[in-house]
């Protein structure tokens, strides 16, 4: 098939990359030309596994290309997918101007019948809004059809995830686009949910809260785990292995951040207020993971009492394990309230310091995670890499000037540390 992608995001690329592996002939359209011209260039705008080989081979293969021009992108392709930014108003609610304007330069160059479909996350009915705008700015009397196909693929793993869907959402309003949408995906080999695009629209935000109520249920839990003297991993496994309930996503720690869950639950109680329902629920899950990372700075506090002068050094700065993703980091909320307690930070990622510096200033970057801890009062983990979990332990205790780690995503285990000579506190534990 052949297919324009609009916008080189995370998710737009992603796409566009893993739909020309598949065997379709993608152009991928993006209004920043120097991003267009990194790309042509066979440069990288963003870390992802394995994405840079999946650009490159299809790049060489003639199956993936680039421009600047949405026209030109939309011309040349049967099916249209909309990947732009949804970033939150201050009051919480979307804004959906890039996909307004999207909608606009589509319905512009449209000459022949068209698939415009979705894939930003927005709010339940946008889809009605695109078909509108579309119907309103096209030139002449041109057929299209509106689809919502909502993205679940996760940073750090969205290849993988792209090419093994668990299931893919596609929300029509009329049957005339299913068999062409059916083409697109079969390579993938995914079960498809047709449905109207209504609840396309809301499955996304639906489930993304959902996973985030689930990362402050077990954060509760692990509070009344330490009061107790439970240990919530254990909870964790014994809950997980109910296959109605699952281990995934059950991990207490610093709380949930990132560039999705916190927009879209904002957003989704503002859609829910503007229906008429107070999405009571929803806002516990917000208080409940700002809590989380309250409860842990007093922990530090706590241990090390006044801050001011005191030297920390901080282990993971992307919002999670395998991405340079710094946008709403827990890690990077824990180094600024750190900083402004008068705090002096060295701080390690393994790929997002780049990033980081751009947003953390007034701290001392340090390339080798194993020179973290020289001179440091305590260490502290704020994001889940696998790779500090290889930490050398020994070292770090002798560099250390008190033998201190605060474990934020519980990736030590207790009895070794302590064997270690280390206090260890971490989450729940
Ligand atoms: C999330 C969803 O998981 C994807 O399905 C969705 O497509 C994506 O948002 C999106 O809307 O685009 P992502 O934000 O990449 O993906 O990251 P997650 O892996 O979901 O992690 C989000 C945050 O939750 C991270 O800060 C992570 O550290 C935290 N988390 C995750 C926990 O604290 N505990 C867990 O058990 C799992």
């Amino acid at each position: 098939m052949k297919i324009c992608m609009i916008g080189t995001g995370y998710v737009g690329l992603v796409t566009g990359a893993c739909f020309a592996e598949a065997g379709h002939q993608v152009v991928c359209a993006d209004k920043d030309q120097a991003k267009v011209d990194l790309l042509k260039a066979g440069g990288m705008p963003i870390y992802e596994p394995g994405l840079e080989e999946l650009v490159q081979a299809n790049t060489q293969r003639g199956r993936l290309r680039f421009t600047a021009s949405t026209a030109e992108g939309v011309e040349s392709s049967d099916i249209v997918f909309i990947g732009v930014p949804t970033p939150a108003l201050p009051d919480g609610s979307v804004d959906l101007s890039f996909i307004e304007h999207v909608a606009r330069e589509i319905a512009a160059a449209m000459t022949s019948y068209k698939i415009v479909v979705d894939k930003s996350t927005v709010p339940v009915r946008t889809g009605d809004k695109v078909a509108e705008t579309i119907k309103r700015y096209c030139k002449g009397r041109v057929e299209f059809d509106v689809v919502s196909n909502p993205e679940f693929l996760r940073e750090g793993f969205a290849v993988e995830d792209f090419m093994k869907p668990d299931r893919v959402v596609i929300g029509v309003r009329s049957p005339r686009p299913v068999e062409a949408m059916r083409q697109v995906y079969a390579p993938f080999h995914a079960p498809m949910l047709v449905t109207d695009i209504n609840s396309a629209e809301l499955i996304k935000h639906a489930a993304n809260s959902f996973l985030a109520l689930k990362i402050s249920y077990i954060n509760a839990l692990s509070v009344i785990c330490e009061a107790s003297g439970a240990n919530v991993l254990e909870v964790a496994n014994g809950m997980g292995l109910d296959a109605r309930i699952g281990r995934q996503f059950l991990n207490a720690g610093l709380g949930f951040g990132g560039s999705c869950f916190p927009k879209d639950l904002s957003a989704f109680i503002k859609i829910a207020e503007q229906i008429g329902y107070d999405f009571r629920l929803l806002k516990e899950v917000q208080r409940i993971n700002a809590d989380q990372m309250d409860r842990f700075i007093k922990k530090i506090a706590d241990t090390l009492w006044v801050l001011k002068d005191k030297t920390l050094g901080v282990l993971g700065l992307a919002f999670k394990q395998n991405t340079d993703d710094v946008r709403m980091s827990p890690a990077i909320g824990l180094c600024q309230r750190l900083l402004k307690e008068g705090a002096r930070l060295r701080v390690h990622d393994p790929v997002a310091m780049e990033k980081a510096r751009t947003v953390l200033t007034g701290v001392t970057y340090v390339a080798d995670m194993n020179e973290v801890a020289e001179g440091c009062d305590a260490l502290v983990v704020a994001t889940e890499w696998p790779q500090f979990a290889q930490l050398d332990l020994p070292r770090a205790r002798a560099a250390l000037t008190h033998p201190i780690l605060f474990d934020g995503r519980n990736l030590f285990d207790p009895a070794e540390m302590e064997k270690l000579g280390f206090i260890y506190k971490s989450v729940g534990r």
